[in-house]
């Protein structure tokens, strides 16, 4: 009973539909779809600036991802030519700034993950490459340290919180952070020989940019400007705008790169990648409930969130076995797709209907169907969306935020930025209405 899950008894390792970013390994390369021209530029900006590099695109289109498998990629491509080439180091996780959370812990947080990605990395590349004309790295690769931080720093993380060193193991805070930096600064004597990398990721989440901008702000000093460490920040709904416009990051930040969701063409395509990657070698013949075209149209109904889709998809997949369904022909997956969906739809547009006046779906379907603004809109289109003022407008937009039809982002430096987006939810509402108009 516990032995297999949906998936396997459909053919599949594990699911193709997962909601999870593409790591920085093997398996993120082959399974990042198009982003030829994203990687192209991004690899420019992270070799060629010391700078942070911004990633500016919406929630879900794909930029922890494209960020992940680049590093990968750069790491890959020191492996196979070696120095002079740049090496980029990934860290194993991505990082993220709570509100709550000290700019001194952060530090920490991220300088032990960075230490933890030289340890984990000089293994591979003390058996893996030649790195014949760097005398540091060698030092570096055959320090003796290596071993003592590989201990050193799985005691720092064992205790959990980051705010106590196991002195025993030889370590202070400052004094980890000296032997760190000097490191760094010896293996990656200048940006051109890459560092490892860091993403901090959702800046969105801290919703105001003055927030945002604050935070990055206190970073400047400590962690922006340590040598051998490369930066790429990426956030949603343009808070990067906010925070790049700050006189004291002049400098520390590139302006960011726009990240556009992935085209039709390349959805379909993830798909028919996830299957031939996921598919057991020796299993039956991968089954998916639903078609390509179905997964395509269900990216075009939800304004090309990725992560939603995927999510959707893998709601589907759950429900058709649970209720011991297989439809088999295209003609059957579409139909039973297309009438679950609806259902889905159906029920948050009636669990909305009680809370929600006409007014506000009004604006909502206003809102969608307007080409230009693309499911986002800031509070100063309130004319465009048939109010008088942004104060007849903002009873509407918070009830459609309290249903999940909308999230607005609180913004005090510019009631133009496009705070305000459609959410998934709200596209389904959008859909449903929309296709039962034309019943
Ligand atoms: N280029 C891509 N190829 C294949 N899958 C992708 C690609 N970009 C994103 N994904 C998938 O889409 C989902 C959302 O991606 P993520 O990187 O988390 O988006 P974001 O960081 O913009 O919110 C994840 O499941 C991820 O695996
Ligand atoms: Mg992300």
């Amino acid at each position: 009973m516990f032995d297999n899950n949906i998936y396997n008894d459909w053919g599949f390792k594990e699911s193709p539909f997962s909601t999870k970013p593409l790591h920085s390994n093997e398996t993120g390369d082959n399974l990042l779809v198009g982003r030829d021209d994203d990687i192209r530029k991004l690899a420019l900006k992270l070799v060629s600036s010391d700078a942070a590099v911004c990633l500016d695109g919406p929630v879900g289109a794909g930029k922890t991802s494209l960020a992940n498998v680049t590093i990968y990629k750069g790491m890959r491509n020191f492996l196979e030519k070696g120095v002079p080439s740049p090496l980029l180091l990934p860290c194993a996780r991505t990082f993220q700034i709570k509100p709550e959370q000290s700019a001194d812990d952060l530090k920490f947080e991220i300088l032990i993950e960075v230490a933890q990605a030289l340890i984990d990395n000089a293994c591979k590349f003390q058996y893996g490459i030649k790195i014949a004309g760097s005398i540091e790295m060698n030092a570096w690769l055959n320090s003796p340290l290596i071993n003592q931080w590989g201990e050193g720093v799985a005691t720092i993380l064992a205790n959990g919180d980051g705010g106590q060193v196991n002195e025993g193991a030889g370590f202070s805070k400052s004094g980890f952070e000296k032997v760190l930096t000097n490191w760094l600064g010896k293996i990656f004597p200048d940006g051109r020989n890459g560092g490892v990398v860091c993403v901090i990721d959702n800046l969105e989440l801290l919703e105001k940019s003055a927030e945002a901008r604050k935070k990055i702000e206190n970073l400047r000093d400590t962690l922006l400007t340590i040598q051998g460490i490369k930066w790429i920040l990426c956030g949603a709904h343009g808070i990067l705008q906010g925070v790049i416009t700050s006189p004291r990051l002049a400098g520390y930040l590139q302006e960011p790169l726009p990240i556009k969701p992935l085209t039709l063409k390349d959805a379909g395509e993830l798909v028919n990648r996830r299957v031939s990657f996921f598919r057991m070698e020796c299993g039956p013949t991968p089954y998916l409930p639903l078609s390509n075209g179905d997964f395509h149209t269900l990216y075009t109904i939800l304004q090309h969130n990725l992560r939603i889709c995927l999510s959707y998809a893998e709601d589907y997949c759950m429900h058709i076995s649970m209720r011991g369904l297989k439809p088999n022909s295209e003609a059957e997956k579409s139909q039973i797709f297309f009438s679950w969906l609806k259902e889905r739809a159906k029920g948050i547009y009636e669990g909305m209907r009680p809370h929600a006046g006409q007014t506000a779906i009004n604006l909502l379907c206003l809102a969608a169907s307007s080409s230009d603004m693309g499911g986002e809109f800031s509070p100063g289109d309130y004319e465009k969306l048939g109010f008088s003022s942004l104060q007849a407008m903002r009873p509407h937009v918070k009830t459609l935020e309290d249903c999940g039809a909308l999230s607005a982002q609180k913004d005090d430096l510019d009631q133009r930025r496009k705070t305000i987006s459609i959410t998934g939810k709200g596209w389904l509402i959008y859909w449903y209405k929309v296709t039962l108009a034309q019943d």
